[in-house]
């Protein structure tokens, strides 16, 4: 163990990174009262990591003191009471040259000098992979900290799940039953895009959980005719409506992933795919068809009582790991417990949908189509 993580704790830090998931607040609360507990100084790390990468546009480096006024009532929020941003990676950051070209460089030095000036003895940093992959840097330069996993996407390896998945799936869910009467009574076809980036566990749990006739997910390219034949043996029953759920990050046989933008220093933005499938769905079999684009209304909302549970004992096993030593570690849950594994294991690969999961044969067993 690395000495300086023997060494007492006066006062740490949060940040919340990347996109956000119900639950962050969560998180905030449950690390903010455990370090008061142990009579820790608590500080609130604004919208990432800018404060201490703008100082001119953040007093304090975006520092704000966290005391149990602060963190009241804030369980049940949506969103994160300090602001987060999945732009401008520390790691990558865009610097515009004088010929107008975009370079990208490693700011994370000034990120280690900026904790050490303000006496910042520990970080929580609560993040997807992008902010994983900052806090292994920042844990190798001298930092202390552990790292809490956050997506929606439920895409992060090494933990059994992320909170914020859950409440993404349940309104996903509810979306999908409330698309059933309309999609009925027209006797349509109802094209539904979740997000879940290059993974499908969005998808397939809420398009198991919402009876969806087919359900197109990254881990297993898609046939747009097997999904025609899917709504045809559908007709034939006299089910004139069909339910298709669509990851943004499915991919057609031969084709690649949609995406609708690309810019250095961040990471590329996922969309389009559900747009495709209406349209060929519509010119093959003429069939009236429409499509619902979920996006961020996932990422919003009060978390689930799991995902509220998940995130205060993630924002209190945080603390706990920093009194007993750990460092350059993750969170993670491993039901009954919450575990530490070091984040470059963490990092080390995405979790993806395995097509032989018992979900997976489920859907297969109750007809669902995967295209
Ligand atoms: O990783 C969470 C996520 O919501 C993905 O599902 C989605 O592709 C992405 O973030 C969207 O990010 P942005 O906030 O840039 O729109």
């Amino acid at each position: 163990m690395a000495p300086y993580l023997n060494m007492p704790i006066r006062k740490i830090a949060i940040s919340t990174g990347g996109g956000d998931a119900p639950g962050l607040n969560a998180v905030i609360r449950a690390a903010t009262l455990s370090a008061i507990q142990r009579g820790w100084e608590v500080y609130g790390v604004r919208d990432g990591f800018h404060g201490f990468l703008l100082p001119e546009q953040y007093p304090n480096g975006g520092l704000i003191p966290l005391t149990r006024e602060r963190v009241s009532g804030i369980t049940h929020l949506g969103g994160t009471i300090l602001g987060t941003s999945n732009r401008n990676n520390p790691l990558r950051y865009p610097i515009q040259l004088p010929d107008g070209t975009i370079e990208e460089v490693d700011r994370t030095d000034e990120i280690v000098r900026a904790f050490r000036l303000h006496h910042i003895d520990a970080l929580i940093t609560v993040g997807g992979d992008g902010s994983l992959a900052i806090a292994e840097v920042l844990a190798k330069k001298g930092l202390r900290l552990i790292s809490v996993p956050k997506t929606i996407d439920n895409d992060l390896d090494k933990t059994d799940v992320t909170f914020g998945f859950d409440t993404a799936v349940g309104f996903a869910t509810e979306a999908l039953d409330r698309l059933h009467s309309t999609a009925a009574s027209h006797g349509r076809v109802m094209v539904v895009e979740v997000m879940g980036r290059y993974a499908g566990w969005i998808a397939l749990h809420a398009g198991v959980a919402g009876s969806a006739d087919a359900i197109l997910i990254p881990e297993h390219p898609y046939d747009i005719h097997k999904v025609i034949d899917k709504i045809k043996e559908r007709d034939a029953r006299g089910n004139k409506f069909t339910i298709v759920v669509v990851a943004e990050g499915a991919v057609p046989v031969g084709g690649h992933t949609s995406v609708v933008e690309r810019e250095k220093g961040k990471a590329e933005r996922l969309g389009g795919v559900g747009e495709k499938v209406e349209a060929e769905i519509h010119a093959i079999s003429g069939k009236e068809t429409r499509l619902v684009v979920l996006g961020h209304l996932l990422r919003g909302g009060s978390p689930t009582s799991f995902d509220r549970l998940t995130a205060l004992r993630f924002g209190a096993a945080a603390v706990r790991g920093l009194e007993e030593g750990q460092g350059g570690v993750m969170v993670a849950l491993d039901p009954p417990h919450v575990r530490y594994v070091p984040i470059e294991e963490a990092i080390g690969k995405m979790k993806m949908v395995p097509m032989n999961s018992d979900i997976v044969l489920t859907a297969q067993d109750l007809g669902i189509s995967f295209g």
